[in-house]
């Protein structure tokens, strides 16, 4: 599929996630969307900058990422990709703690986002003051944060984890018997707790996006299609995990869909990642998972409305003015800093990859 082809349009169910359909996500039409392109393209050559986009973005900000020799992964993987790549200016689309984490890891750089009022409910969640005092009566815990959260809680951490690797850092430190502070999501932290056993005070956070999907109704989907697999973010609440055939991160689930042999899925993640899953295995059918249940108006709204507000025109306006400049003090980034690279280092170590390839 080409990378025009698919920005067009972005098969998601609305009413009845067992009917997919094809719907325009946040259309440009065709004469502006080329126009504004072609203005990007210059504007991101004139400031030598690179986009990074999230997996959750609307398709055609992922597809101008595509167009524009850009990069479109999780969280990590872009500020990975932002520290490899020449350009000096790195134009991150997501949610604030993406550019934030972009910014710690690429300090040299400059990092733009196309709107700074794009937030993350885990985030928001967990404000460094008060996380900070529950940190500080629990001094015998080791803290162990996941990538959702600002750069003040990261500096405040031992640890930061992502979905992809928050399991084997859990297991690693329950092994050496430490005991654990956990946030902010309480359904990641209630998954990981379960598999490794081991002693945790979990944070009371959620992602509003995840937290909506539903297991009574995805076990209806499931009997109306026995052949689909499900797979599921750890974000989701524990009834939806249990019906999972795979659990976890963004990249996992990509993954999934490419090596499975399996050709209809059902996925319990933000929608916007069915944009890269077709591109990984086009002829795949995939559908959403369910959210709403009998009588809701919306039986599947499976989309981060913080992810939402990037759009073409944000992209282009930030490029020309160098508006919506993300800065991180130099203490609170050295601090982030460690607590990232330890998990860097341990996925090195142990071979995991956090990353994607890319191209997953
Ligand atoms: P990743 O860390 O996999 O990019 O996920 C971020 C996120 O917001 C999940 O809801
Ligand atoms: Fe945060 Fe959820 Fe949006 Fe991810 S999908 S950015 S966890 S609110």
């Amino acid at each position: 599929m080409s990378a025009r082809s698919s920005m067009s349009s972005c098969t998601v169910s609305l009413r009845n996630p067992s009917e997919s359909r094809e719907v325009l996500t946040r259309p440009s039409s065709a004469i502006d969307r080329a126009r504004r392109v072609k203005r990007i393209k210059k504007l991101l050559k004139a400031e030598d900058a690179v986009l990074v986009a999230h997996y959750y973005t609307d398709p055609e900000i992922q597809a101008l990422a595509d167009e524009t020799g850009g990069y479109i992964s999780d969280s990590l993987d872009m500020a990975r990709f932002g520290h490899e790549h020449s350009a000096s200016t790195l134009l991150v689309a997501g949610v604030r703690f993406m550019g934030e984490t972009a910014k710690i890891l690429n300090p040299e750089k400059r990092v733009l986002m196309p709107t700074l009022d794009a937030q993350c409910s885990l985030d928001l969640s967990c404000p460094i003051d008060r996380f900070s005092a529950f940190c500080d009566q629990h001094p015998d815990r080791t803290v162990v944060v996941y990538a959702n959260t600002s750069a003040d809680v990261k500096a405040r951490a031992d640890w930061v984890v992502t979905s992809g690797i928050a399991l084997k850092v859990i297991q690693h430190l329950a092994d050496c018997g430490e005991k654990i502070i956990w946030a902010p999501d309480r359904y990641l932290g209630n998954y990981v707790q379960k598999h490794t056993g081991a002693d945790m005070l979990i944070w009371d956070g959620a992602c509003i996006v995840h937290e909506e999907f539903r297991a009574q109704e995805l076990e209806k989907l499931k009997l109306q299609y026995p052949d689909a697999k499900v797979l599921v973010h750890p974000e989701s609440p524990p009834a939806v995990i249990d019906l999972a055939d795979v659990v976890g991160s963004t990249t996992q689930l990509i993954t999934a869909v490419k090596t499975m042999s399996t050709r209809r899925f059902i996925v319990a993640t933000d929608n916007g990642i069915f944009y890269k899953m077709r591109q990984a295995a086009p002829g795949k059918i995939l559908m959403e998972a369910p959210t709403g249940g009998v009588g809701a108006a919306c039986q599947s709204c499976a989309h981060c409305p913080w992810m939402a507000m990037n759009t073409l025109q944000d992209v282009e306006q930030v490029l020309a003015t160098g508006s919506n400049e993300i800065r991180v003090d130099p203490h609170t980034t050295q601090m982030a800093q460690r607590s990232l690279q330890r998990m860097l280092d341990f996925s090195n170590n142990q071979q995991v990859n956090v990353f994607a390839t890319g191209n997953a």
